[in-house]
Protein backbone atom coordinates (compact mmCIF):
# COMPACT_ATOMS: atom_id res chain seq x y z
CA UNK A 1 0.00 0.00 0.00
CA UNK A 2 1.68 3.46 -0.52
CA UNK A 3 2.66 5.57 2.15
CA UNK A 4 0.38 8.71 3.23
CA UNK A 5 1.18 11.98 2.17
CA UNK A 6 1.58 14.10 4.78
CA UNK A 7 1.84 18.29 5.15
CA UNK A 8 3.75 19.63 8.00
CA UNK A 9 3.45 23.88 8.67
CA UNK A 10 6.34 24.40 10.16
CA UNK A 11 10.05 22.37 11.20
CA UNK A 12 9.49 20.83 14.54
CA UNK A 13 11.38 19.90 17.51
CA UNK A 14 12.75 16.27 18.58
CA UNK A 15 12.15 13.22 17.25
CA UNK A 16 8.64 13.92 15.60
CA UNK A 17 10.27 14.31 11.39
CA UNK A 18 12.04 11.14 11.88
CA UNK A 19 9.16 9.18 13.31
CA UNK A 20 6.81 10.21 10.48
CA UNK A 21 9.76 9.82 7.09
CA UNK A 22 9.16 6.31 8.45
CA UNK A 23 5.63 6.15 7.61
CA UNK A 24 5.02 9.07 5.47
CA UNK A 25 5.36 11.04 2.57
CA UNK A 26 6.57 13.98 4.00
CA UNK A 27 6.59 17.65 2.57
CA UNK A 28 7.33 20.08 5.31
CA UNK A 29 7.00 23.83 5.10
CA UNK A 30 10.34 25.47 5.05
CA UNK A 31 9.66 28.60 6.60
CA UNK A 32 10.09 30.27 9.58
CA UNK A 33 6.74 31.93 9.27
CA UNK A 34 2.81 30.22 8.49
CA UNK A 35 2.69 29.18 5.19
CA UNK A 36 0.11 31.31 3.65
CA UNK A 37 -3.67 30.11 3.24
CA UNK A 38 -3.71 29.77 -0.84
CA UNK A 39 -0.74 27.21 0.11
CA UNK A 40 -2.42 25.86 2.77
CA UNK A 41 -5.19 24.81 1.05
CA UNK A 42 -3.20 23.55 -1.95
CA UNK A 43 -1.87 21.27 0.15
CA UNK A 44 -4.95 20.66 1.92
CA UNK A 45 -6.01 19.25 -1.53
CA UNK A 46 -3.33 16.90 -2.05
CA UNK A 47 -2.35 15.65 1.29
CA UNK A 48 -3.91 12.46 3.69
CA UNK A 49 -3.29 14.56 6.62
CA UNK A 50 -1.92 17.72 7.51
CA UNK A 51 -0.06 18.86 10.71
CA UNK A 52 -0.90 22.16 11.99
CA UNK A 53 0.15 25.06 14.39
CA UNK A 54 -1.96 27.84 16.37
CA UNK A 55 -0.79 29.88 13.88
CA UNK A 56 -2.46 28.40 10.83
CA UNK A 57 -5.90 29.43 10.09
CA UNK A 58 -7.67 25.55 9.40
CA UNK A 59 -10.50 27.47 7.98
CA UNK A 60 -13.91 26.16 5.96
CA UNK A 61 -12.59 27.83 2.41
CA UNK A 62 -9.22 24.90 3.45
CA UNK A 63 -11.82 22.36 4.09
CA UNK A 64 -13.79 23.15 0.53
CA UNK A 65 -10.27 23.11 -1.05
CA UNK A 66 -9.46 19.95 0.54
CA UNK A 67 -9.68 16.66 -1.61
CA UNK A 68 -11.80 13.29 -0.87
CA UNK A 69 -8.19 12.11 0.80
CA UNK A 70 -7.57 14.57 3.53
CA UNK A 71 -8.61 12.53 6.60
CA UNK A 72 -6.83 14.03 9.57
CA UNK A 73 -5.80 17.59 10.79
CA UNK A 74 -3.32 17.59 13.88
CA UNK A 75 -2.85 20.47 15.53
CA UNK A 76 0.02 20.48 17.86
CA UNK A 77 -1.81 22.49 20.36
CA UNK A 78 -3.96 22.59 23.21
CA UNK A 79 -5.85 24.84 21.88
CA UNK A 80 -7.76 25.01 19.07
CA UNK A 81 -9.29 27.98 18.42
CA UNK A 82 -7.66 28.02 14.91
CA UNK A 83 -9.82 25.12 13.28
CA UNK A 84 -13.28 25.33 12.09
CA UNK A 85 -14.12 22.37 14.00
CA UNK A 86 -18.13 22.41 12.45
CA UNK A 87 -16.45 22.63 8.57
CA UNK A 88 -14.13 19.80 9.74
CA UNK A 89 -16.96 17.99 10.84
CA UNK A 90 -18.78 18.16 8.34
CA UNK A 91 -16.01 16.64 5.64
CA UNK A 92 -15.59 13.98 7.79
CA UNK A 93 -12.06 15.26 8.69
CA UNK A 94 -10.79 14.18 12.36
CA UNK A 95 -9.19 16.60 14.20
CA UNK A 96 -6.85 15.93 17.07
CA UNK A 97 -4.90 17.94 19.67
CA UNK A 98 -2.35 18.10 22.32
CA UNK A 99 -3.14 18.74 25.34
CA UNK A 100 -1.96 17.02 29.03
CA UNK A 101 2.01 17.10 27.88
CA UNK A 102 2.11 20.77 27.89
CA UNK A 103 0.15 21.37 31.27
CA UNK A 104 3.14 21.64 34.03
CA UNK A 105 5.29 23.28 31.63
CA UNK A 106 2.47 26.06 30.76
CA UNK A 107 1.83 25.80 34.70
CA UNK A 108 5.55 26.93 35.36
CA UNK A 109 5.65 29.85 33.18
CA UNK A 110 2.59 31.25 34.27
CA UNK A 111 3.79 30.71 37.93
CA UNK A 112 6.80 33.10 36.78
CA UNK A 113 4.65 35.85 35.06
CA UNK A 114 2.93 35.68 38.45
CA UNK A 115 6.16 36.46 40.31
CA UNK A 116 7.73 38.71 37.86
CA UNK A 117 4.48 40.86 37.61
CA UNK A 118 3.87 41.24 40.72
CA UNK A 119 7.57 41.61 41.82
CA UNK A 120 8.28 43.56 39.16
CA UNK A 121 11.22 42.03 37.74
CA UNK A 122 10.89 43.18 34.62
CA UNK A 123 10.47 47.02 35.34
CA UNK A 124 13.85 46.16 38.49
CA UNK A 125 15.74 45.04 35.51
CA UNK A 126 15.36 48.20 33.25
CA UNK A 127 16.12 50.14 36.11
CA UNK A 128 19.63 48.69 36.73
CA UNK A 129 20.30 48.81 33.08
CA UNK A 130 19.27 52.42 32.40
CA UNK A 131 21.50 53.16 35.04
CA UNK A 132 18.89 54.89 37.29
CA UNK A 133 19.61 52.68 40.65
CA UNK A 134 22.05 55.21 42.83
CA UNK A 135 21.11 53.33 46.59
CA UNK A 136 18.84 50.43 48.36
CA UNK A 137 15.80 52.24 48.54
CA UNK A 138 13.15 51.70 50.98
CA UNK A 139 10.66 52.48 48.35
CA UNK A 140 12.09 51.21 45.28
CA UNK A 141 10.20 49.04 43.17
CA UNK A 142 7.65 48.03 45.58
CA UNK A 143 4.96 44.99 44.78
CA UNK A 144 3.07 42.83 46.19
CA UNK A 145 3.86 39.49 48.02
CA UNK A 146 2.73 36.50 46.47
CA UNK A 147 2.75 34.01 49.48
CA UNK A 148 -0.33 34.17 51.10
CA UNK A 149 -2.02 36.10 48.43
CA UNK A 150 -5.46 35.75 46.59
CA UNK A 151 -4.69 33.74 43.64
CA UNK A 152 -8.09 33.98 41.01
CA UNK A 153 -7.80 30.89 38.58
CA UNK A 154 -9.68 31.24 35.58
CA UNK A 155 -10.29 27.65 34.13
CA UNK A 156 -9.70 24.54 35.89
CA UNK A 157 -8.38 22.44 32.96
CA UNK A 158 -4.84 20.77 32.96
CA UNK A 159 -3.21 23.84 32.85
CA UNK A 160 -5.42 25.24 36.19
CA UNK A 161 -5.14 22.54 37.98
CA UNK A 162 -1.50 22.41 38.00
CA UNK A 163 -1.37 26.19 38.15
CA UNK A 164 -3.22 25.55 41.97
CA UNK A 165 -0.50 23.13 42.95
CA UNK A 166 1.71 25.26 42.64
CA UNK A 167 -0.16 28.27 44.50
CA UNK A 168 -0.34 25.76 47.03
CA UNK A 169 3.20 25.60 47.74
CA UNK A 170 3.17 29.76 48.23
CA UNK A 171 0.27 29.34 50.67
CA UNK A 172 -2.03 31.17 48.16
CA UNK A 173 -5.89 31.03 49.20
CA UNK A 174 -7.24 29.86 45.58
CA UNK A 175 -10.90 30.83 44.00
CA UNK A 176 -11.13 29.37 40.87
CA UNK A 177 -13.80 29.60 38.19
CA UNK A 178 -14.84 26.73 35.83
CA UNK A 179 -17.63 25.58 33.85
CA UNK A 180 -18.32 22.35 35.60
CA UNK A 181 -17.51 21.94 39.63
CA UNK A 182 -14.22 19.82 40.30
CA UNK A 183 -14.98 19.13 43.78
CA UNK A 184 -11.83 16.59 43.91
CA UNK A 185 -9.26 19.17 43.35
CA UNK A 186 -11.23 21.40 45.33
CA UNK A 187 -10.47 19.41 48.08
CA UNK A 188 -6.89 18.58 47.14
CA UNK A 189 -6.00 21.87 46.86
CA UNK A 190 -8.48 23.98 49.24
CA UNK A 191 -9.69 26.26 47.10
CA UNK A 192 -12.84 27.71 46.01
CA UNK A 193 -15.54 27.83 42.94
CA UNK A 194 -16.75 31.59 42.53
CA UNK A 195 -18.04 33.32 40.00
CA UNK A 196 -16.43 35.20 37.63
CA UNK A 197 -17.25 38.71 38.55
CA UNK A 198 -15.93 37.20 42.99
CA UNK A 199 -12.81 36.09 41.02
CA UNK A 200 -11.78 39.70 39.81
CA UNK A 201 -13.05 41.27 42.61
CA UNK A 202 -11.61 39.47 45.35
CA UNK A 203 -8.31 38.22 44.04
CA UNK A 204 -4.69 39.62 44.05
CA UNK A 205 -3.58 37.75 41.19
CA UNK A 206 -5.75 36.37 38.50
CA UNK A 207 -4.35 34.06 35.73
CA UNK A 208 -6.29 32.93 32.47
CA UNK A 209 -6.62 29.61 31.80
CA UNK A 210 -9.66 29.28 29.57
CA UNK A 211 -10.16 28.09 26.13
CA UNK A 212 -11.08 30.57 23.87
CA UNK A 213 -14.47 30.34 22.46
CA UNK A 214 -17.41 32.55 21.59
CA UNK A 215 -18.55 32.23 25.58
CA UNK A 216 -15.21 33.17 27.11
CA UNK A 217 -14.33 35.42 23.89
CA UNK A 218 -13.33 39.45 25.88
CA UNK A 219 -14.15 38.10 29.01
CA UNK A 220 -11.79 40.19 31.04
CA UNK A 221 -13.88 43.58 29.64
CA UNK A 222 -14.00 47.10 31.04
CA UNK A 223 -16.68 45.91 33.42
CA UNK A 224 -14.83 42.92 35.11
CA UNK A 225 -11.68 45.07 35.12
CA UNK A 226 -13.46 47.34 36.80
CA UNK A 227 -14.01 45.38 39.54
CA UNK A 228 -10.25 44.20 40.12
CA UNK A 229 -8.58 46.00 43.05
CA UNK A 230 -6.38 48.70 42.44
CA UNK A 231 -3.28 46.47 43.66
CA UNK A 232 -4.01 43.64 41.55
CA UNK A 233 -2.36 41.81 38.62
CA UNK A 234 -3.59 39.72 35.45
CA UNK A 235 -1.82 37.24 33.71
CA UNK A 236 -2.59 35.54 30.91
CA UNK A 237 -0.82 32.61 28.92
CA UNK A 238 -4.02 31.26 27.41
CA UNK A 239 -5.03 33.30 24.37
CA UNK A 240 -5.33 37.05 23.84
CA UNK A 241 -8.89 37.52 23.00
CA UNK A 242 -9.63 36.62 26.00
CA UNK A 243 -8.77 40.28 26.91
CA UNK A 244 -10.17 43.44 25.75
CA UNK A 245 -7.25 45.05 25.06
CA UNK A 246 -8.39 48.68 24.60
CA UNK A 247 -10.16 48.26 28.31
CA UNK A 248 -7.02 46.41 29.97
CA UNK A 249 -4.81 49.55 28.53
CA UNK A 250 -6.67 52.00 30.23
CA UNK A 251 -7.18 50.51 33.33
CA UNK A 252 -3.23 49.80 33.15
CA UNK A 253 -2.55 53.70 32.05
CA UNK A 254 -5.00 54.83 34.47
CA UNK A 255 -3.28 52.39 37.76
CA UNK A 256 -6.85 51.07 38.31
CA UNK A 257 -4.72 47.92 38.58
CA UNK A 258 -1.18 47.26 39.24
CA UNK A 259 0.28 45.37 36.50
CA UNK A 260 -0.17 42.73 33.37
CA UNK A 261 1.97 39.84 32.04
CA UNK A 262 0.45 38.70 28.82
CA UNK A 263 2.73 35.81 27.23
CA UNK A 264 -0.77 35.96 24.58
CA UNK A 265 -1.84 38.72 22.99
CA UNK A 266 -4.34 40.21 20.04
CA UNK A 267 -3.47 39.73 17.57
CA UNK A 268 -0.08 38.06 17.87
CA UNK A 269 2.57 39.94 17.66
CA UNK A 270 1.26 43.30 18.60
CA UNK A 271 2.44 45.92 16.24
CA UNK A 272 5.53 47.90 17.20
CA UNK A 273 3.11 51.06 18.17
CA UNK A 274 0.88 49.32 20.50
CA UNK A 275 0.12 51.16 23.22
CA UNK A 276 0.53 48.60 25.89
CA UNK A 277 4.28 48.14 24.73
CA UNK A 278 4.99 51.66 26.05
CA UNK A 279 3.69 51.09 29.53
CA UNK A 280 6.19 49.86 32.52
CA UNK A 281 3.75 47.95 34.27
CA UNK A 282 2.92 45.20 31.06
CA UNK A 283 5.33 42.89 30.89
CA UNK A 284 5.22 40.77 27.35
CA UNK A 285 6.49 37.70 26.06
CA UNK A 286 5.64 35.74 22.25
CA UNK A 287 3.32 33.39 23.29
CA UNK A 288 6.18 30.58 24.65
CA UNK A 289 5.00 29.17 28.01
CA UNK A 290 4.98 25.91 27.02
CA UNK A 291 8.18 26.40 25.14
CA UNK A 292 10.51 24.20 26.46
CA UNK A 293 12.88 21.54 24.45
CA UNK A 294 11.41 18.96 26.65
CA UNK A 295 7.57 19.55 26.18
CA UNK A 296 7.36 21.18 22.66
CA UNK A 297 9.26 17.66 21.65
CA UNK A 298 6.80 15.85 23.17
CA UNK A 299 3.77 17.96 21.70
CA UNK A 300 5.58 17.26 17.99
CA UNK A 301 5.48 13.88 18.95
CA UNK A 302 1.36 13.26 20.24
CA UNK A 303 0.84 15.12 17.39
CA UNK A 304 3.09 12.93 15.15
CA UNK A 305 1.28 9.90 16.45
CA UNK A 306 -1.80 10.71 16.63
CA UNK A 307 -1.23 11.73 12.69
CA UNK A 308 0.10 8.70 12.22
CA UNK A 309 -2.80 6.86 14.36
CA UNK A 310 -6.03 8.16 11.92
CA UNK A 311 -3.63 7.66 9.21
CA UNK A 312 -3.67 3.80 9.81
CA UNK A 313 -7.41 3.86 11.19
CA UNK A 314 -6.85 4.31 14.73
CA UNK A 315 -8.65 7.02 16.47
CA UNK A 316 -6.49 8.96 18.26
CA UNK A 317 -7.07 9.62 22.07
CA UNK A 318 -7.46 13.38 21.78
CA UNK A 319 -10.00 13.74 18.91
CA UNK A 320 -12.01 17.23 18.95
CA UNK A 321 -14.75 16.09 16.71
CA UNK A 322 -15.51 12.35 18.18
CA UNK A 323 -18.53 12.62 16.65
CA UNK A 324 -17.50 12.24 13.17
CA UNK A 325 -15.51 8.65 13.66
CA UNK A 326 -18.21 6.80 12.47
CA UNK A 327 -18.24 8.58 8.96
CA UNK A 328 -14.41 8.53 8.93
CA UNK A 329 -13.91 5.00 9.37
CA UNK A 330 -16.38 4.87 6.62
CA UNK A 331 -14.15 7.00 4.72
CA UNK A 332 -10.92 4.31 5.11
CA UNK A 333 -12.91 1.81 4.50
CA UNK A 334 -14.31 3.15 1.35
CA UNK A 335 -10.83 4.17 0.17
CA UNK A 336 -9.36 0.93 1.18
CA UNK A 337 -6.54 3.18 3.27
CA UNK A 338 -4.99 6.43 2.12
CA UNK A 339 -2.80 7.56 -0.14
CA UNK A 340 -4.66 7.33 -3.90
CA UNK A 341 -1.94 9.27 -5.56
CA UNK A 342 1.09 10.66 -5.22
CA UNK A 343 2.57 14.34 -5.31
CA UNK A 344 5.52 16.62 -5.97
CA UNK A 345 6.97 16.86 -2.46
CA UNK A 346 9.30 20.32 -3.14
CA UNK A 347 10.46 20.78 0.53
CA UNK A 348 11.33 17.25 1.93
CA UNK A 349 12.19 17.75 5.27
CA UNK A 350 16.46 16.74 5.91
C1 LIG B 1 -0.60 26.92 23.15
O1 LIG B 1 -1.00 28.02 23.29
C2 LIG B 1 -1.41 25.75 22.99
O2 LIG B 1 -2.63 25.87 22.82
O3 LIG B 1 -0.85 24.64 23.00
Amino acid sequence: MPQPRVFITRHLPGPALDFLKEKCRLEVWPGELPPPPPELRRQAAISDGILTLLTDAVDRPLFGAASDRLRVVSNMATGYDNIDVKAATEHAVLITRTPGVLSETTADFAFALILVVARRVVEADRYVRHGRWQTWGPETLLGCDVHDATLGIVGMGGIGRQVARRARGFGMRIFYNSRTAKPGLERRYRMQLVDLDRVFAESDIITLHAPLNPETRGMVNQGRLRLMKPSAVLVNTARGPLVDHAALHAALKEGRIAGAALDVTDPEPLPADHPLLSLENVVLTPHIASASIATRSRMAMLAAGQLVEALEGRPPRNVVNPSVIPRWRERMRESGGYGQKSAEMPFISP
